[in-house]
């Protein structure tokens, strides 16, 4: 496959860079192997393809040598969780990641399938590469050069990659309150962020949180000649039209009655910090369509209102006919599936239930309304000044030659809020995908600069934190 990658970053010691220099192609065909599984937790078709991409994690664990590797069951996809323990006095790292990935559709709009991965122009092209199965490639790589060369870890760690993120992670609160043991150390490290605009390395200290619902309307048995029956009967797909575009005022607010009720508001020192961004907004709107404009909640920046601010949006939309051509129907029934982005203060079980109130009170006479909570996860945002934090930032400052950025990102990783404020643990966010990479869109890549960036990061995140010692409990 002839992969030599290009030096972008710093190295680190000569010995590790030897051990990766060799071993260049291996981990090119091990991340290509891992991407080749189609772990979607999405789909239950597959659930199989979910529990072979944590076979192969695990496997790959034991390869490098870490030891508890075990397959953990959740009563969902399994989770995966292995530990280094070099010497109880050294400061333990809990490092998680997820294994599933986003469904692969729409395959049409792939230069190549989804799950067939490629490398070109610098890039590995395939769902999963940045989002998250890369950065778990990245720790596996760091793992094994460290152990290879040095023999041992500067420090303990817990791995621990779960297979449902991507689905708002349901089994994951219950597993970790079985499985406190595997879940706790001094400190964790998510790698599932990335970089800002440019490719410049940031750590995310905030994101947001999320409630999910689907809403159901029902209003004939069958579908109805739309002649014989338009203009007399209630038609669900206009009712459902008319109940959601009711859910925004015209300033771009959310009028879900309490929806803002909790909402810490953006503090002078955010709203600075989100103001010193180097965000180019003409290029960011280029990027996204040949008509895109910015819209939103009034009195707020773009970088504002995509990290900082809560949100109400469709993800998807249906009944009715759908296919070519016309056919002359009062649709049966109609659905639309519906997220909050949610900030600091609102308590996402809380939204789902004023969310679903607002819809069945908006649901006017001649259609049921069914509502179903899909799950949510809360928001996270870590102190600055965290010592950790430090570490993090040396790393990536040392790696790629820049101050990172910190960031309030808009998407939601919901195991963070857990760590954080069930477990009581301080929580990096330390992720490699620079901004361009079509995560969760057709054309998923990863920048190989910053994978190889990634693994030199993570052996320094660990250097570092082996610096500052254990925290004393
Ligand atoms: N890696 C993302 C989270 C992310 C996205 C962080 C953008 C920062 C910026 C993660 O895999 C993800 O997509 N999470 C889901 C969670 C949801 C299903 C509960 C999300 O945000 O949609
Ligand atoms: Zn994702």
């Amino acid at each position: 496959m002839g992969y030599a990658p290009s030096p972008a970053w710093s190295p680190v010691e000569a010995a590790i860079e030897a051990f990766l220099a060799a071993d260049a192609t291996g981990r090119m065909q091990r991340y290509i192997d891992f991407l080749r599984i189609p772990s979607v937790s999405a789909l239950p078709e597959r659930a199989a393809d979910c529990r072979a991409a944590a076979e192969w994690l695990a496997a790959e664990l034991r390869r490098v040598g870490a030891t508890r590797v075990e397959v953990s069951e959740t009563g969902g996809h399994p989770i995966v969780v292995a530990e280094r323990i070099e010497d109880p006095k050294l400061p333990t790292i809990v490092v998680y990641g997820h294994y599933d990935v986003q469904p692969g559709e729409p395959l049409d709009l792939w230069k190549t399938s989804p799950f067939e991965p490629t490398i070109r122009d610098g890039r590995i092209l395939g769902r999963g590469s940045a989002d998250d199965k890369g950065q778990i490639v990245i720790h596996l790589n760091a793992l094994e050069a460290l152990l290879a060369t040095r023999g041992k870890l500067p420090v303990n760690v817990k791995y621990l990659f779960e297979g449902e993120e991507e689905s708002s992670s349901v089994h994951l609160e219950a597993w970790m309150k079985a499985n406190p043991e595997r879940c706790t150390g001094d400190a964790v490290i998510i790698s599932d962020t990335g970089f800002f605009e440019g490719n410049i390395p940031a750590i995310t200290i905030g994101l947001r949180g999320i409630t999910y619902l689907q809403v159901d309307l029902v209003g004939s048995y069958l579908d109805l000649h739309s002649g014989a029956f338009g203009g007399s009967i209630v038609n669900p797909a206009n009712a459902l039209a008319k109940m959601i575009a009711g859910l925004h005022d015209a300033d771009g607010r959310v009028t879900v009655p309490g929806f803002y009720d909790d909402v810490i508001p953006l503090g002078p020192a955010d709203r600075a910090a989100f103001a010193a961004l180097p965000f180019d907004e003409a290029a960011y709107l280029a990027a996204i369509g040949p008509a895109s404009v910015a819209v939103g909640e009034a009195g707020y920046s773009t970088v504002e209102r995509r990290g900082g601010r809560p949100t109400l949006d469709v993800n998807g939309i249906w009944g009715g006919f759908m296919g070519d051509g016309s056919k002359t129907i009062i649709p049966a029934h109609a659905h639309a599936k519906i997220s909050c982005r949610l900030v600091p203060g609102q308590d996402p079980a809380k939204i789902g239930t004023l969310v679903e109130a607002a819809l069945r009170a908006a649901a006017p006479a001649g259609v049921t309304i069914e509502v179903k909570q899909l799950g949510d996860g809360h928001s996270f945002i870590t102190p600055l000044g965290e010592p950790y934090l430090e570490a993090a930032t040396h790393a990536l400052r040392d790696t790629f030659g820049s101050e990172p950025l910190f960031l309030r990102e808009g998407g939601s990783i919901p195991i963070a809020a857990l760590f954080q404020q069930e477990l009581g643990l301080p929580v990096v966010l330390l992720g490699f995908t620079p901004p361009d990479d079509n995560a969760h869109a057709p054309n998923e890549s990863m920048d190989l600069a910053n994978f190889e960036g990634g693994i030199r990061a993570v052996v320094r995140a660990f250097d570092a934190v082996a610096a500052m010692g254990a925290t004393p409990r």
